[in-house]
């Protein structure tokens, strides 16, 4: 997609389509185009320069934050890469949202599947950003897609992982949406889980709702939702860090945030509190 000569050709002459953030009125859209790309900038940007660099987006979604950077930080060159195809949106997301005609050509995406390498298809980039992806990904895949990452990286380059909520943290289920007890995935059995969101009526957090929810209709957003929810691989911070050590990265700089709320007495001591307060990382590796 957009990778295409023509469309290079008309940004050469006309530049990039207009776009206006005032058009904006989904909170999805405006959680990944504003927050998570200034976030991803404050790190990438930090150790990168994001015009010249080459970027690879492992489990880039819609790629909202992918054209944010393009369109507010100037990035000239992001792949994103994920299972699925949500990024197919993108073109009518970012008319619907800020009036633009094209989506600019820095921006290319893959259909990958689960676990197949990418290293040696495309050249080396210079960073990697994966956002709020890993805890996502078949626990049995994570070392070789880390290894994978490594041999898709220039020596000297950088791969920045963003992951919240963390698992074992109050809302770490990812069913907040429909669910607002902290810690219930940990208390509770699937089953009361399960009939806790079948039973759920009324709006949702807007900015937790993805362009996904109009493909899939109100009961089978749930039961896409609950489906991810039993796929988490339940990832901690510091086996994500062992496992990115062990792929060949080393830590240039994290960041762990931890949520202040009372751990209830059925869970104290079940799990180490640092475990259950601990519901982001930010993780900035280098090669
Ligand atoms: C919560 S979404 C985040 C998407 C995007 N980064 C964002 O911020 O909106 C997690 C993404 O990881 C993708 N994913 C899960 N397993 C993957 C894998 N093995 N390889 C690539 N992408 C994967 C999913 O398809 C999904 O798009």
């Amino acid at each position: 997609m957009n990778s295409n000569w023509w469309l290079k050709l008309q940004e050469r002459v006309w530049g990039l389509s207009p776009w206006d953030v005032e058009k904006i009125s989904d909170e999805w859209f405006r959680a990944h185009f504003e927050y998570a790309a200034d976030v991803v900038y404050h790190w990438v940007g930090s150790v990168l320069d994001v015009h010249t660099s080459r970027f690879l987006n492992f489990g880039c979604g819609d790629g909202i934050t992918d054209l944010s950077l393009v369109l507010r930080y100037g990035a000239t060159d992001i792949h994103g890469v994920d299972i699925r195809r949500e990024y197919a949106k993108l073109p009518r997301i970012a008319k619907e949202q800020l009036g633009m005609r094209r989506v600019p050509s820095a921006l290319t995406f893959e259909t990958i599947t689960p676990g197949a390498p990418l290293a040696g298809k495309r050249p080396l980039v210079d960073g990697i950003m994966s956002w709020s992806t890993f805890e996502h990904v078949q626990c049995d895949q994570l070392a070789p897609i880390f290894a994978d990452l490594y041999a898709c990286l220039r020596p000297g380059g950088y791969f920045f992982i963003q992951i919240e909520p963390l698992f074992y943290s109050p809302f770490g289920s990812h069913l907040r949406r429909y669910d607002d007890v902290p810690w219930h995935h940990l208390l509770a059995s699937e089953e009361s889980l399960w009939k806790v969101i079948q039973e759920h009526v009324g709006p949702m957090d807007a900015s937790e709702v993805d362009f996904g929810f109009a493909d899939f209709g109100v009961d089978g957003y749930k039961k896409f939702v609950f489906n991810e929810y039993r796929a988490l691989n339940r990832l901690t911070a510091d086996e994500l860090v062992a496992l990115t050590v062990e792929a060949g990265f080393h830590v240039v700089r994290q960041e762990r945030r931890h949520v202040d709320i009372e751990i209830p007495p059925g869970l104290r001591g079940r799990y180490p509190d640092e475990l259950l307060l601990n519901n982001e990382v930010f993780l900035l590796l280098g090669k």
